[in-house]
């Protein structure tokens, strides 16, 4: 558990299917509330990773650009609507006040390791857009949970892809959980059959770890202390 890592750089070395079905089964041993296991996983491999990829790169490029360019941007955004989000879920919020100092610790670690300075927004963008192109990894697993349920079929599938991440890890391979790719569900959803219900939770990329310096970066393991309740 300790020394699982988040992958961002990944070998395209194939990674079997009898080796998927392997952390699938185990991620399913996972605990799920009253057992209903309201997830389902898509599984983008070869010509459909690559397609769903170019999707997302072109969304992104698209919403990059207007980001870049301030309102004309925006307004640019809106009256072409490519690169608007199409989320499920609302994938990113602000940040509560409490919590901003740890999302711009990791941020300023990370890119710090990369040389990425704070004001280099071409370069932070570039950085991001790796996302989009699941860092090399050649499998992306596609996690969907039934809205039915409400937070406990999130947390369900919180509890199923923890599983799968020390798994794979266990097994040699890397993994990132990846909330970006989430931000445009209507390219992911037309390459599966998905029953009514289901929303786009977040993708997981899995593959081999590169020796790129990337995936030397050790976020911040909170003290425990940051998260035990004081009594009334
Ligand atoms: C639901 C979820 C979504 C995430 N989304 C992304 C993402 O879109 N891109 C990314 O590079 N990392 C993403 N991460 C990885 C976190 O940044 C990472 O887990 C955190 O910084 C702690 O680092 P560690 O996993 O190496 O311990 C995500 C993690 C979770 C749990």
């Amino acid at each position: 558990m300790a020394s699982r890592r988040t992958t961002r750089d990944f070998l395209s070395t194939p990674v079997s299917d009898e080796l998927i079905d392997q952390l699938l089964t185990d991620a399913m041993t996972a605990p799920s509330w009253s057992n209903t296991r309201p997830y389902l996983v898509g599984i983008a491999k070869g010509e459909q990773r690559d397609r769903i990829a170019g999707e997302l790169l072109k969304r992104w490029e698209a919403a990059a650009r207007a980001l870049r360019d301030g309102l004309w941007g925006k307004i640019r955004l809106l009256i072409t609507r490519t690169g608007l989000p199409t989320s499920d879920y609302k994938v990113f919020r602000p940040y509560p006040k409490e919590l901003v100092p740890r999302q711009q610790r990791v941020g300023a670690e990370l890119y710090g390791l990369l040389g990425i300075k704070r004001d280099d927004q071409a370069a932070r963008q570039a950085q991001w857009a790796r996302n989009y192109e699941f860092f090399g990894a050649p499998v992306e697993l596609f996690i969907f949970t039934h809205s039915g349920l409400g937070e406990y079929s999130v947390s369900d599938a919180g509890l199923f892809m923890q599983n799968l991440m020390l798994s794979a890890h266990a097994r040699g391979l890397g993994s990132c959980a990846q909330g970006a790719v989430a931000l445009w569900a209507d390219p992911i959803r037309k390459e599966f059959n998905i029953p009514r219900g289901y929303k786009l939770l977040c993708g997981i990329a899995i593959g081999y770890p590169s020796d790129h310096k990337v995936n030397s970066f050790k976020a911040e393991r909170l003290d425990i202390s940051e998260i035990k309740l004081k009594n009334a």
